[in-house]
């Protein structure tokens, strides 16, 4: 993004754009770039090819070169869209991105990661492509909704279970000094301001470092440290988010859900032991109240795990843990059926 003169595509939504857009479209045209925006739909629901291809025509009709570039000001949803379409616009242009939900700056803005869903699953069609930048203010999150802090903060807990005692510590201690009622009130905060960019940095650095080693998710690598081990609690996570359309569960919470069932199934099939199990659930519990899913049909659920992205030869792979920091991943075939829903039941009750 060297280039001072060209043009830059700002792509976002109305409500992320309505209280920050004017502040980057100003940062753009001091820098010499002329701004053009183009707005999204609010939701899951609009990072499918239809706002795609809408995304696409509007790079087209305002003349957007391979030198000038696109820069996703919001949350993951944003910024999974505009990632995908920087990457295939013109066989691909600079992105920077601009997170500004508490999950996108601890995880999806990272790694580099873009996609769209489709009528068969969640993030079926996507494409690897880093950005030229990730540009964080944690300042953004003063206007952030407690739902999705949780559902950062779910986010966070999934990378700390993976990543062992210290990261998931460092979560809940700053949950516990932090509730997450008081969390916006206290933006204002110098000493809550310099922990919240600690927190984010140990977050993302330790993200960078599994994507390094593994940045393509190359389906052979199956060890403890492979980019695969990021997607823990997210099986079911996709499948409840399909089942219930995109529209009842944010999807950090629906990792929440995941990561407890995930934590649930490794003790059952004796992997985990009761104590990471409970540290788990309390952590998840500190990040905040999840939405109750007692009333999904546990067959439909299942059904969605049909088209999860982690199939690799025809058989479901699934993130577990043997301990904290220590993921493992187990083909589909060698767990009890009678443990996957015995785990399920036990979760969406609790
Ligand atoms: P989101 O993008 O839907 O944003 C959540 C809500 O917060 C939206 O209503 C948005 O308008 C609003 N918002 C955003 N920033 C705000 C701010 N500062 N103040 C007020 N409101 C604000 O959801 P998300 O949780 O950020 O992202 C979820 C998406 O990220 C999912 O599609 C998921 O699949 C994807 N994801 C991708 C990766 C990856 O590696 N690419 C990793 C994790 C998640
Ligand atoms: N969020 C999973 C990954 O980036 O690989």
């Amino acid at each position: 993004m060297t280039n001072s003169s060209g043009k830059a595509a700002i792509v976002s939504n109305k409500k992320v754009f309505s209280i920050y857009g004017k502040f980057v479209q100003k940062s753009l045209f001091d820098a010499g770039f002329s701004p053009v925006v183009f707005l999204i739909g609010d939701g899951e629901r609009y990072k499918d090819f239809r706002t795609l291809q809408s995304a696409l025509n509007f790079l087209a009709e305002n003349n957007i070169t391979r030198t000038d570039a696109i820069i996703a000001l919001g949350g993951g949803v944003v910024g999974d869209l505009a990632g995908f379409a920087a990457s295939v616009y013109l066989r691909g242009l600079p992105l920077l991105q601009i997170p500004t939900t508490l999950l996108a700056m601890i995880d999806s803005s990272v790694g580099g990661k873009t996609a769209v869903n489709s009528a068969f699953g969640k993030n079926l069609i996507g494409t690897f492509y880093q950005p030229s930048g990730v540009l964080i203010d944690v300042d953004t999150l003063r206007t952030l909704p407690q739902r999705e802090i949780t559902a950062g903060f779910c986010e966070a807990v999934k990378q700390g279970a993976i990543s062992g005692e210290p990261l998931l510590l460092q979560t809940e201690s700053f949950l516990e000094k932090y509730p997450l009622r008081s969390f916006r009130a206290r933006h204002a905060d110098n000493i809550f301001q310099g922990e919240i960019v600690r927190f984010v940095a140990a977050q993302v650095s330790f993200k960078a470092e599994i994507v390094r080693d593994d940045e393509r998710e190359s389906a052979e690598n199956t060890g403890a440290r492979s980019r695969k081990i990021l997607n823990f609690g997210h099986t079911l996570a996709h499948a409840l988010e399909k089942t219930t359309n995109y529209r009842y569960l944010r999807h950090g919470e629906a990792v929440g859900y995941g990561i407890r069932f995930a934590a649930e199934l490794s003790k059952n099939i004796g992997l985990l032991e009761s104590k990471d199990v409970n540290l788990l659930n309390d952590v998840v519990h500190r990040a905040g109240k999840l939405p109750p899913i007692d009333h999904l049909d546990p067959e439909l659920v299942f059904e969605a795990l049909k088209y999860d992205k982690k199939i690799v030869d025809d058989s479901l792979q699934w993130i577990l843990l043997k301990g904290i920091g220590k993921p493992v991943i187990v083909p589909h075939g060698e767990i009890p059926l009678s443990a996957i829903l015995a785990s399920f039941n036990s979760v969406i009750r609790s």
